[in-house]
């Protein structure tokens, strides 16, 4: 096994960029709930943005290493916001993994803090209540005819339940994630190693409908960051469970992604649409892809190790080379992510998790082994 540290020069030299950069930035951002940079400045979401955990979360990143009581206090704030959302349960949903593990698991896991704790088992419940047993997958949205949807995404709010398992010492919470990411391997993920982005199920029976396009090009197209998704939710599944199925199912979404990646490292939003004048970039997928090979990485044994964090430097090099912007006319550090394409919402600008991966992956590289997933 092998850590993936990276002790070269320019890891440590973009480290200190974004730590520089987040500084300066969390001046004017502050306790709101960043989601896109639109003409250079982040707009703010509302307290039950499925996107909320990712500012705090680059915040508490930092912290860790630099103890700055800045980043304490804003990243704490926001989860305090957030606590409307959470007590407040009609807009809550499957992403209550994305918003409360990068806030609540993490303060709880940087200072202890008894209240966060309490807030992570209550996310993790309502995450728990939205399992279908009949179809064994966690329910992703709320809309009227939704109640059988699940989604690829979905798999990055398992940790969540891995980590009350483990908090609570009841193993309830760990056999739903199981549950949903099996159903996950059988229904979402291709031979090729592409995924769907929606699988509908019969709410009742259980039985599967059909896959839908979602924020992708269509049923069986490839929605890049929903392969991001796919590679490092499997690979965090095999983090918390050991089963080896999820780690085969890791490389092989990172062999599709790989071997699909373009020569600048920035994908189109999908990497099955027509290429066209005006088709999207996605870097947030790469950051994210980024992230989860190097947690394949520490997975595999060592002659096998060099092929992803290979591949992630790459991405982050090149990324770095090309798409980071570390001027002061820019609050975001990755340009050039999508949020969803279908809807043309936030096109080619930075967005909150972009960030966030991207920091988290040269985190990684630097040798950080514990994270808030
Ligand atoms: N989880 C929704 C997205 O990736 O845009």
């Amino acid at each position: 096994m092998t850590t993936g540290v990276v002790n070269e020069a320019w890891v440590k030299d973009v480290w200190g960029k974004i730590v520089a950069k987040v500084e300066r930035t969390s001046k004017r951002i502050g306790d709101s709930f960043p989601y896109a940079s639109v003409n250079g400045t982040y707009n703010s979401e509302s307290n039950d943005w499925w996107t909320n955990g990712f500012w705090p979360g680059l915040l508490w990143l930092i912290y860790k290493e630099n103890e700055h009581a800045d980043f304490r206090d804003i990243a704490v704030s926001v989860e305090n916001q957030m606590d409307e959302t959470l007590l407040g349960y009609e807009k809550l949903h499957h992403d209550v993994g994305f918003m409360w593990s990068l806030t609540s698991v993490a303060q709880y896991k940087l200072l202890g803090t008894e209240a966060s704790k309490i807030r992570g088992l209550m996310a993790a419940s309502h995450l728990a209540g939205r399992f279908n047993l009949k179809g064994q997958f966690i329910r992703a949205w709320n809309g009227e005819n939704q109640q059988g949807w699940a989604i690829i995404d979905c798999l990055l709010n398992l940790p969540l339940l891995y980590w009350a398992s483990e908090t609570t010492n009841d193993p309830r919470f760990r056999h739903i994630a199981v549950a949903h990411a099996d159903t996950v391997l059988r229904e979402f993920i291709r031979p090729d190693g592409s995924s769907h982005h929606i699988v509908c199920f019969d709410p009742e029976t259980g039985e599967r409908i059909e896959a839908r396009g979602g924020q992708g090009y269509s049923p069986d197209s490839a929605w890049a960051r929903g392969t991001s998704w796919a590679l490092y939710g499997m690979a965090l599944s095999y983090r918390y469970t050991g089963h080896q199925r999820y780690l085969d199912a890791a490389k092989r979404v990172a062999h599709f992604y790989i071997a699909n990646m373009p020569a600048d490292a920035a994908p189109y939003w999908d990497f099955r649409a027509p290429v066209e004048p005006e088709t999207a970039f996605d870097t947030s997928a790469a950051a994210c892809a980024a992230t989860g090979l190097l947690e394949i990485s520490r997975a595999v044994p060592e002659n096998e190790a060099h092929i992803y964090i290979d591949a992630a430097k790459r991405i982050l090099l090149l990324l770095t080379e090309q798409y980071v912007s570390w001027g002061e006319d820019e609050e975001g550090i990755l340009t050039m992510a999508t949020a969803n394409f279908p809807k043309r919402a936030y096109v080619n600008v930075p967005i909150i998790y972009g960030d966030y991966y991207y920091a988290e992956a040269i985190a990684k590289l630097r040798g950080r082994t514990e994270l808030f997933w």
